[in-house]
């Protein structure tokens, strides 16, 4: 800014500033700037499951890089209220859906819509992860798996995919190791994750040259909550076996993976495996 002017972030006002202290006669000017001038726009991102563990990580990540995040929850509201307010402005609002349900899904989009149709990038992140083995499981298992896990990303990108056009905006999906590796008696979960892997190609293909679809397949990042996997346990071990980096990962490190992806703006169709070298170990 010239000399002698000074910018007030907080009225948004240039002004002039006084003479020095020896002259005569002081005169101030001041001139309002329109914010759309005074501060470049933030770029908007939709996670969801944002509100704990992989997505919240993800969420925090991409405020640090100046993104203005709407975090989706479903039973995690108070959590994703709570990260709310300790984002701030960087928080475009928090919408609560149930992503198993096609009119939830449909509403959260509208509600994104409806915000002066800006996106420029959709994290996939919310999943469910269930288990069981295949005989006790029932078809109506499998489809509610399958509603969330799979339908529910590719969902989300047909409805928001011409805001991110507009945007020259891109999807990121979280998949799975277990995507590429089957779980014993992850069988539904499994095969979402590896419909996932597809329908990011697909949309790739689909959506080029506007928009960018990419995935990021973590190995284990977060200890699942369930009490079998607790510390100590055989199941722990057993996972810890499977991973040539001899240790589990982060959320952070998934979160660094997306922030990656939705910078880089020649890669498409593309699903990086952040997992400690599970997949180069074939699962063994
Ligand atoms: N943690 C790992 O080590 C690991 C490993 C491989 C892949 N991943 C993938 O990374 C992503 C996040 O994993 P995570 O461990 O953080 O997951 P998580 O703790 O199991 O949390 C699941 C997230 O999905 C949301 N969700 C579940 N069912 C939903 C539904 N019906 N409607 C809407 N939202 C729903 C939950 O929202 P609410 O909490 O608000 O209900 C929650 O935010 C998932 O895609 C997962 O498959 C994680």
């Amino acid at each position: 800014m010239r000399s002698g002017l000074s910018f007030d972030k907080n009225s948004r006002r240039v002004r002039l500033d006084p003479p020095a202290a020896s002259a005569r006669r002081v005169v101030r000017y001041s001139v309002v700037v329109p914010a759309a001038l005074s501060q470049p726009k933030k770029r908007v991102a939709l996670v969801t499951g944002g509100a704990v563990r992989v997505g919240r990580a993800i969420v925090e990540h991409l405020v640090t890089a100046d993104y203005a995040v709407w975090v989706h929850c479903y039973r995690s509201v108070q959590a994703a209220h709570e990260l709310a307010v300790t984002l701030g402005d960087a928080c475009r609002g928090v919408i609560t859906a149930d992503l198993g349900d096609d009119e939830a899904r449909s509403r959260l989009c509208a509600q994104v819509l409806a915000d002066n149709g800006e996106l420029d990038l959709l994290v996939n992140n919310a999943a469910s992860f269930e288990a069981g083995p295949v005989q006790l499981r029932q078809d109506a298992d499998l489809r509610r798996v399958l509603e969330t896990n799979l339908v529910a990303p590719i969902g989300l990108a047909r409805r928001l995919a011409a805001t991110l056009a507009r945007r020259r905006g891109c999807i990121v999906n979280i998949n799975d190791a277990a995507g590429y590796h089957p779980w014993r008696e992850y069988l539904d979960h499994c095969t979402a994750k590896a419909g996932l892997l597809m329908a990011t190609r697909a949309l790739a293909l689909e959506l080029a040259p506007q928009v960018r679809v990419n995935g990021v397949a973590p190995g284990t990042v977060a200890w699942p909550t369930s009490p079998e996997y607790g510390p100590g346990s055989p199941r722990r071990a057993a996972v810890l076996r499977r991973i040539p980096l001899g240790q589990i990962g982060q959320p952070a490190d998934i979160a660094r993976a997306v922030l990656f992806l939705a910078d880089e703006p020649h890669i498409t169709g593309q699903t990086l495996p952040v997992d400690g070298g599970t997949l180069a170990a074939c699962g063994r």
